[in-house]
């Protein structure tokens, strides 16, 4: 089973796209991981994209098309989560094109609907674990031990150089310019389920698996 979370930043993509590899071992495909881990690596796409992430826009369709593609051609029995991609009309019709060339096909693109005015606290108060990608909230989900990972007992817990308001503000004008389309999109192909992503995450979880089912 292939299938999208979408919506703004800070609506729950990452924490809900964690449970689904917990529980259904599919495989998370999330091109904001992928251009981090190439910034970390130094290279030279990660240095071309680093700016512009820091500001909050989006990269090129180009580039972030090439890193999934690479993931697809790996092919997965238990089906891809794709987190965060695509962020463009470009970019879906090349995913079609990627699944369909791979014999895949899209089961059903979630759409996690939120308030702007939650995604201010939401991002501010991020923060992720450097060693296993476990996401932390300052309030609504701190660690139990102050600086030290739950999931892995690591203390490289970081928070990202965009979660800050003035570039937040900038990458809800590029969802709401460029990824809100998207909705309509898959809505007219028949593939869009929306959730509530106001409620905690666990009802947030409950309502995705109903949507799958
Ligand atoms: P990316 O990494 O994809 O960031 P994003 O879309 O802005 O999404 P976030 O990771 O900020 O939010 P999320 O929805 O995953 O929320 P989370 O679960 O962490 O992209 C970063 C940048 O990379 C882009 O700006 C762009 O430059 C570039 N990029 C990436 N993909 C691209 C593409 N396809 N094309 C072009 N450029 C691309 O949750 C947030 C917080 O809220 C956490 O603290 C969490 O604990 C808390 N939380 C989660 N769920 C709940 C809940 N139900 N109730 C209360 N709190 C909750
Ligand atoms: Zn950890």
């Amino acid at each position: 089973m292939n299938i999208i979370l979408l919506g703004p930043p800070g609506a729950g993509k990452g924490t809900q796209a964690r449970r689904l590899v917990e529980e259904r071992g599919m495989v998370q495909l999330s091109t904001g991981d992928m251009l981090r881990d190439a910034r970390t690596s130094g290279t030279e796409m990660g240095q071309k994209v680093a700016a512009i992430m820091d500001a909050g826009q989006l990269v090129t369709d180009e580039i972030v098309i090439g890193l999934i593609d690479e993931k697809i051609r790996n092919g997965n029995a238990a089906g891809f989560i794709f987190d965060g991609f695509p962020r463009t009309l470009g970019q879906a019709d090349a995913l079609n094109e990627l699944l369909s060339r791979n014999g895949a096909q899209l089961e059903a693109v979630i759409e996690i609907a939120v308030d702007d005015q939650a995604l201010v606290n939401r991002i501010t108060g991020r923060y992720t674990c450097g060693n296993c990608g476990e996401v932390y909230h300052d309030t609504t989900k701190p660690t139990k031990v102050d600086g030290v990972c739950d999931a892995c007992g690591s203390t490289d817990l970081k928070r990202r150089a965009d979660d800050n308001e003035d570039s937040l503000k900038t990458r809800l004008m590029e969802y709401y310019k460029k990824t809100s389309p998207l909705i309509g999109y898959y809505y007219a192909r028949g593939d869009l389920k929306s959730v509530d992503g106001l409620q905690d995450p666990e009802k947030v979880a409950a309502d995705i698996a109903k949507a799958l089912a």
